[in-house]
């Protein structure tokens, strides 16, 4: 092995932080020389002005000087020509054609879908820290928030506002929060545009876009965290992604039962499954040693032991568990407020534990196949 080889072998593993693969894999190194104890390295980005440009230069130059016998280092950055970017997309999507779905039936993927009856229980609050619990553990994981009208997770998540998704030619690169990919309609807008007047069609549009057209690669799980209710979005994903598993979200108010366990039931109408019911703002306990229950109790036990009830027509025969009791937490809200998890900035509290409990409850569930009617063909 030559030195430039060598040193073509330690640049060739520096990875792009947003496609998440060494750059050696995606055909991004040019021309590697070597005069003495000077490397010069020619690296090939993908578009102009890549948001990622300098974090890999200087990966690749500390990767360059860390090889033997290499005292300077010169990098040389130029962009990848139209044909060399289409191989790329070609690559990235793996032989899956354009406009293809990649969370289809025959994905590994578990799409768990977060939803509920009425607004403001918390779905985004416990979507991002779940999906950050989830990250946290290895686990490759997606965000796309599917609230058009409300979007909330690049604040909750700390994505500077006008954070845009990187593109290569028609495939999109999230940007990755706290370990999570993470797409939202937030990052398409340009300020001030009309998201409001977005009816069906639109919006049944765009959330096939996300789905589509954003490179997320080879996820574990992609959480979606819905609009409240079951408007037209909830609708879409329906038809969209009917093998996906469905987390109800509640608050312990008798009055927010109803609703939610409405929600859960059309889910399952489009065939998705319940996989189980969050309770959030539940009690919460005063150093004193005084129990608040400011929402009631209950609620989340008796969400799930309705949609528990098997429902004509559908085949769920499973039993859908109370999978976690969130306690109302100040940690919990000043953690969104400041874009940084309370599962990561305050790992102790209640809140933080009874989510951290849920993502490990989740992570060891596998693709939970069980109760689902699965794809039979006799040819
Ligand atoms: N357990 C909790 N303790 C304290 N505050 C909470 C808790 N859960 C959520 N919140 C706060 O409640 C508010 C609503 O939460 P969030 O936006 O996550 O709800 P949502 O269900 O996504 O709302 P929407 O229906 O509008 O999408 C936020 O200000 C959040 O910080
Ligand atoms: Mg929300």
């Amino acid at each position: 092995m030559t030195l430039a080889d060598r040193v073509r072998e330690a640049v060739g593993a520096v990875t792009d932080p947003e496609l998440r693969r060494p750059i050696g894999d995606l055909d991004m190194l040019r021309e590697i020389t070597v005069d003495g104890e000077h490397a010069d390295v020619g690296i090939a980005l993908t578009i102009v002005g890549c948001p990622a440009a300098d974090r890999i230069e200087s990966d690749v130059r500390r990767a360059a000087a860390s090889v033997a016998g290499i005292a300077e280092v010169t990098v040389d950055v130029g962009v990848m020509t139209p044909t060399e970017r289409k191989a790329l997309t070609e690559k990235l999507r793996a032989g899956r054609p354009a406009r293809q779905m990649p969370f289809g039936p025959d994905s590994l993927t578990r799409v768990i879908l977060v939803s509920s009856g009425k607004g403001g229980v918390g779905k985004s609050t416990v979507t991002a820290n779940l999906a950050v619990a989830l990250a946290a553990q290895g686990l490759a994981v997606g965000l796309v928030d599917a609230d058009v009208h409300g979007f909330s997770i690049p604040g909750l998540l700390g994505i500077p506002a006008g954070t845009q998704p990187t593109r290569i030619d028609d495939l999109m690169l999230p940007p990755v929060a706290h370990g999570v990919k993470t797409i939202s309609i937030g990052m398409f807008l340009t300020g001030g545009e009309a998201v409001v007047a977005w009816r069906g069609p639109m919006l049944h549009r765009a959330v096939q876009q996300f789905l589509t057209d954003v490179y997320f690669g080879d996820l574990d799980v992609l959480l979606i965290d819905m609009p409240p209710g079951t408007g037209d979005i909830a609708i879409s994903i329906g038809q969209i992604l009917p093998h996906a598993e469905v987390l109800v979200v509640t608050t312990p108010q008798a009055a927010a039962s109803d609703v939610a366990i409405r929600s859960g039931l059309v889910a399952r109408q489009t065939g998705q499954r319940v996989i189980g019911v969050v309770e959030n703002m539940a009690a919460f306990t005063l150093p004193d040693g005084t129990v608040v229950d400011l929402f009631g109790s209950g609620g989340g036990a008796e969400v799930a032991a309705a949609l528990s009830v098997p429902t004509a027509g559908a085949d769920q025969a499973a039993e859908v568990p109370l999978l976690a009791s969130i306690p109302l937490s100040p940690a919990l809200r000043t953690g969104g407020d400041s874009g940084v998890p309370v599962v990561l900035g305050d790992p102790e509290d209640a809140a933080a534990q009874a989510i951290q409990s849920l993502a490990d409850t989740l992570a060891h569930q596998g693709r939970g196949l069980a109760g689902r009617s699965l794809p039979m063909s006799l040819s």
